[in-house]
């Protein structure tokens, strides 16, 4: 450990460097017994804008009381914060900006190990990304789930009632009062969305990768539990440092696997696939997307949370939390990872049930028998899309339809409720220009509403196409994430009004029906967007790479695309 030693500014004099550090750090007042001990970094990625967040405050004394009683020195600083409702254009956008603040300022200060502590969607995946890449001894915390609210006698949670009730709203079955009243039930109080979101996802495939204290995930934001969690993990973080546990040792391949496993098992976000992508590129993993997709057919989805199911994140946290998930598939997994524990992924697993619950199923008694996530290739997806078929209607897993095209999210805005619309509910709604470099941001678009017309008439879930992703808690049978993106000229971009389109989920492929000589026209038609001329946004557009590799950017992977070669084919 080198304590206050570690990365001196410099001035061409080390000496000089350490005399000048330390005269600024005592005059917040500490002693030199104090500047001795293991220095523990804490992240605030609190925010006023961040009501995910809004508890960092009190994990952060709670994180500091256990680095204290473990004989370390803690210190905190500050991260970007990212709420997805408070991120124009759209929180992912701004995900790789939070991963290099964090990665950073890791580096660039003295400290022995580092707490992070995660939350809201894309706070995690930045945090790990940072971790990765540092490769600084480093634990995460999360803020935790929020509670539910209720409405009239019924359990509300964001953001999956959210969107079910605006659509209501929509169709007219909820007037203008009560969607208000419902407005103030739906977050009620600190906390991630409490559903099986990109939040809950992203805590749980962090847990199982070994990069969390065992039973961390799921705790509410505001049970005691989260406290004495956050407190247990100052301390760990105090033995880290002295072991020198860095990520690259437990973020391994086999590590990696098992979180994607997971993602299957609790049907979790579609995100969760972008966002383990991105890490595994800082630790030059490619993911392994066949793969992948077996593990979605061997996958046993066992957890009943919302938006497939009929729990939320507090019942999760009764039910055992990750542990009853990870015995019920513990054949499938590798159980040597090592986690920050210091011991075992295996040695974390509890060994029998205890009690009876309806929250995590059992492998012979599963919600789904395989399938939370499947990936989709065919000549609309060269290099894949992807689809939550556990949130999908069954009946349209496999379907043909007419075309009912959108150019961008504004022409989606304009025209979606249009009375004029020619639009059945056999059609397939495609939205173009709202991927990585189209939209900006890939944003969670892809949830296209159900045109109003329709909606009025009961239709629920229509096919969806598109190259955006969306939020984990919403549900329908929605493709999304299709790569080469409409803005890397993907094929995406050349579907017209009227073509047509099969998805077939069982078979992994996604066709559009347009003979090839035609294709060719009309890519000649084609024209890329207009190249942004300063700023993040040009490093962004410059830099970001299409969804399979996680819509990082080149320059942070461990082994840049730009270097193996394989970007031209990755239609970046
Ligand atoms: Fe922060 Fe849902 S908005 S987790």
């Amino acid at each position: 450990m080198k304590g206050m030693k570690k990365g001196l500014a410099q001035y061409g004099d080390a000496g000089f460097s350490l005399f000048l550090r330390k005269a600024f750090i005592k005059a917040m007042g500490y002693s030199d017994d104090a500047l001795d001990r293991p220095i523990i970094g804490i992240t605030d990625t609190y925010s006023a804008y961040n009501a995910c967040h809004r508890n960092v405050p009190e994990l952060i004394d709670a994180i500091k009381r256990g680095v204290m009683l473990a004989g370390g020195l803690p210190i905190e600083f500050p991260i970007i914060s990212i709420h997805e409702a408070f991120s124009h254009p759209t929180s992912m956008f701004l995900r790789n900006l939070m991963a290099i603040a964090a990665e950073e300022m890791v580096r660039a200060q003295p400290m022995d190990a580092v707490v992070m502590i995660g939350g809201c969607d894309k706070t995690v995946p930045a945090l790990l990304m940072a971790a990765a890449s540092a490769d600084v001894p480093a634990i995460l915390t999360v803020t935790g789930p929020m509670i539910t609210g209720s409405h009239k006698g019924e359990r509300l949670g964001a953001c999956t009632d959210c969107r079910r009730l605006w659509g209501k709203h929509r169709a007219g079955a909820i007037d203008a009062a009560e969607i208000d009243e419902i407005n103030e039930q739906l977050a009620p109080g600190p906390g991630t969305c409490m559903v099986m979101g990109t939040a809950s996802t992203m805590a749980l495939c962090a847990e199982a990768m070994g990069m969390m204290l065992p039973g961390g995930a799921c705790i509410p934001a505001v049970h005691a539990d989260r406290l004495r969690h956050a407190e247990a993990t100052g301390a760990r973080a105090v033995a880290m440092a002295k072991e020198d546990l860095r990520p690259s040792r437990i973020m391994t391949p086999p590590a990696l696997n098992n979180a994607l496993r997971v993602l299957q098992a609790i049907g979790g976000s579609t995100n969760g696939l972008v966002h383990l992508a991105a890490v595994a590129g800082r630790l030059g993993i490619d993911i392994d997307y066949a793969a992948f997709d077996r593990m979605g057919v061997e996958t046993p989805v066992l957890v009943d949370l919302k938006p497939s199911g009929q729990h939320y994140m507090e019942d999760l946290h009764k039910a055992g939390g990750l542990g009853p998930i990870l015995r019920e598939i513990r054949d499938q997994l590798d159980l040597d990872c090592l986690t920050v524990t210091g011991g075992t992924l295996g040695s974390t697993i509890p060994p029998v049930a205890t009690w009876q619950q309806d929250v995590v199923r059992t492998a012979a008694n599963p919600i789904h028998k395989g399938g939370g996530l499947r990936m989709l290739y065919g000549n609309l997806a060269p290099n894949g899309a992807v689809i939550k078929q556990a949130a999908a209607t069954q009946r349209l897993l496999k379907h043909t339809g007419r075309a009912v095209v959108f150019e961008s999210l504004a022409d989606l805005a304009a025209r979606i409720d249009s009375p004029d619309l020619d639009v059945t509910a056999d059609d397939v709604l495609v939205l173009k220009n709202a991927g990585p470099k189209g939209a900006p941001g890939m944003p969670e678009a892809g949830y296209l509403p159900i045109p109003k017309k329709l909606a009025a008439a009961g239709v629920t879930d229509m096919v969806r196409i598109s190259d955006a992703r969306m939020s984990g808690t919403a549900f329908g049978t929605i493709v999304l994430h299709v790569s080469p993106e409409c803005a890397a000229g993907g094929p995406l971009a050349l579907v017209r009004n009227g073509d047509r389109i099969s998805l077939d989920v069982a078979a992994g492929k996604i066709e559009l029906h347009v003979d090839e000589a035609e294709l060719v026209r009309r890519r000649r038609d084609w024209a890329p967007p207009a190249h942004p001329e300063r700023g993040y946004y040009k490093l962004y557009f410059d830099e970001v790479l299409q969804a399979e590799y996680g819509c990082d950017f080149d320059f942070l992977r461990k082994v840049p695309l730009g270097k193996s070669g394989n970007r031209e084919a990755s239609g970046t």
